[in-house]
């Protein structure tokens, strides 16, 4: 019997969360959402643990069970089965349930999730009939269990539409009469199109907004959107951004129209994976006041990849995915316009072929500066943020960003554009003696080269290099940030009611 939960959150007792994503580390991880749906669960339930608030927070997992999750050698048990109604017949759901530090992971499976298939498919199709079963299967589950949905929180367009249909269903569903939700925006450009037939399969009406464009109406991340009652930015500046054409792929006027509903929360970062004087992959562990040692590190891979190993030329990281947003091409460029300064150079990563090529070919050109590893290597990242003097980002949009972060940690200093959540984590500021870091405005190589060459010029003088390597390094981008933000969002949504 599905259970019927009328009554808001009594007071005492806890803010049921049911957090939905396409990928949360370390269960799988493809992307930045991986890392936050892995993490930031976590955060917001060490938190309640922590008894910090008053209010309690019981906050629940859920990931598709794709076969890669399947092969893990995990503790799961089945908790239940149903079926997710279509068009046609019914399709079958089954959840299975493990739990990290007392977080219960809940895993979907179903035909439309092949335990063969890859997280994310090149056919569009294939992954809106899996997700859009996914989204509904997670609107099924706590109905089954009995367990009340205070606030759904999703993250973008692969648990949009459970967004969508909680609002289409809650007039007349009283399991659902008083739940909130929110969904998380990590990357705009990526909607769901390709979507239409499985959303006719699942009937799917479009949304009724009349703030959307009439070409979102029917595409997920969008209705997600308009039926959201918060949307949340990975990061304050992005949620700026996306109010103007130049970042907000058509939906500006959108946003303009829902700014009440729309924020920013800046994401943050695994600080035991990611701690320099702790990690077992570098050569040699230090910190902010030993950063002697972090040289060691740096000959040490400048002899990895055939350099000559001289402390005096900075050496500059770029580890990104091969993808235009990351404006690699802008960054080869750059360095084409640098190339009689004296650095060197590695840059690591994979993805669009015409990339990884270009950074083949600056290898080619400056054997002597430049070493191009085209592959996805985590072991390899650590080694380049311990020895690396300076990260190149001149991402052409970055919602938050990681490596940045990261990269700061290591008291390696990032050389970014100001966009998004780059802006909100690096504070270029010579003369408040504040600075992370070194910002450029306009995506294109002369000014991420002049951007470079302030950078390459500060690294001269010693001890202001050592001191903003200090500053970067102190910078606490701890989760816990973030979770307090997302909490007190969630406490704030359950009050209003
Ligand atoms: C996306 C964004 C990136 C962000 C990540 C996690 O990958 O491109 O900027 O850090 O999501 O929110």
């Amino acid at each position: 019997m599905p259970f019927v939960q009328d009554e808001a959150v009594e007071k005492n007792d806890s803010i049921h969360v049911l957090f939905i994503a396409a990928e949360a580390d370390p269960y799988v991880k493809i992307g930045g959402l991986g890392d936050v749906a892995g993490s930031l669960p976590l955060a917001l339930h060490r938190l309640y643990n922590a008894d910090i608030f008053q209010q309690k927070l019981d906050i629940r997992l859920v990931l598709p069970y794709y076969g890669v999750i399947q092969q893990q050698d995990l503790t799961v048990k089945k908790v239940c089965s149903f079926s997710v109604q279509t068009n046609k017949d019914p399709v079958q759901a089954e959840v299975y349930e493990t739990t990290k530090e007392g977080l219960i992971i809940y895993f979907v499976s179903g035909d439309p999730i092949p335990p063969g298939d890859p997280v994310y498919n090149q056919n569009f199709s294939a992954d809106a009939d899996k997700f859009i079963f996914f989204s509904l299967a997670c609107l099924e589950l706590p109905k089954v269990l009995g367990w009340r949905v205070d606030i759904l929180h999703v993250h973008d367009w692969h648990t949009a539409i459970a967004v969508h249909q909680l609002k289409m269903i809650k007039k007349r569903d009283s399991f659902y009469k008083k739940s909130r939700s929110i969904i998380t925006l990590h990357n705009l450009p990526f909607m769901g199109n390709g979507s239409e037939q499985a959303l006719v399969k699942y009937k799917i009406k479009p949304s009724t907004d009349p703030t959307l464009p009439d070409w979102a109406q029917y595409l997920p991340l969008p209705m997600g959107f308009a039926a959201a009652d918060q949307i949340v930015a990975v990061s304050p500046a992005y949620a700026q951004e996306i109010l103007t054409p130049e970042f907000s792929c058509n939906l500006h006027d959108f946003f303009e129209s829902n700014q009440k509903k729309l924020s920013g929360i800046l994401n943050g970062l695994d600080t035991i994976l990611w701690n320099p004087s702790t990690d077992s992959f570098i050569h040699q562990t230090y910190d902010r006041n030993s950063l002697g040692k972090k040289r060691l590190n740096k000959s040490e891979i400048q002899k990895e990849m055939g350099l000559v190993e001289n402390p005096e030329t900075p050496l500059i990281v770029l580890i990104s995915r091969m993808d235009t947003q990351k404006g690699i091409d802008i960054a080869i460029e750059a360095l084409k316009l640098t190339k009689n300064l004296p650095w060197q150079a590695i840059l690591l990563g994979s993805g669009d072929i015409k990339l990884e090529q270009l950074c083949q070919s600056l290898e080619d050109q400056l054997p002597d500066k430049v070493r191009a590893r085209v592959s996805f290597d985590p072991k390899l990242s650590h080694r380049m943020y311990a020895g690396g003097d300076m990260l190149l980002m001149p991402s052409r949009y970055e919602p938050c960003g990681l490596t940045q972060m990261i990269a700061m940690r290591y008291g390696c200093i990032p050389v970014a554009r100001a966009t998004g959540g780059l802006k909100d984590s690096i504070i270029d500021n010579e003369k408040s003696l504040e600075r992370t870091g070194f910002l450029f405005e306009t995506a294109d190589p002369q000014a991420f080269a002049k951007s470079l060459t302030t950078a390459l010029v500060c690294f001269d003088k010693n001890s202001e290099w050592i001191e903003i390597q200090q500053r970067a390094m102190q910078t606490d981008f701890s989760w816990a940030h973030s979770a307090v933000k997302y909490s007190r969002l969630y406490n704030r949504l359950v009050i209003k009611q």
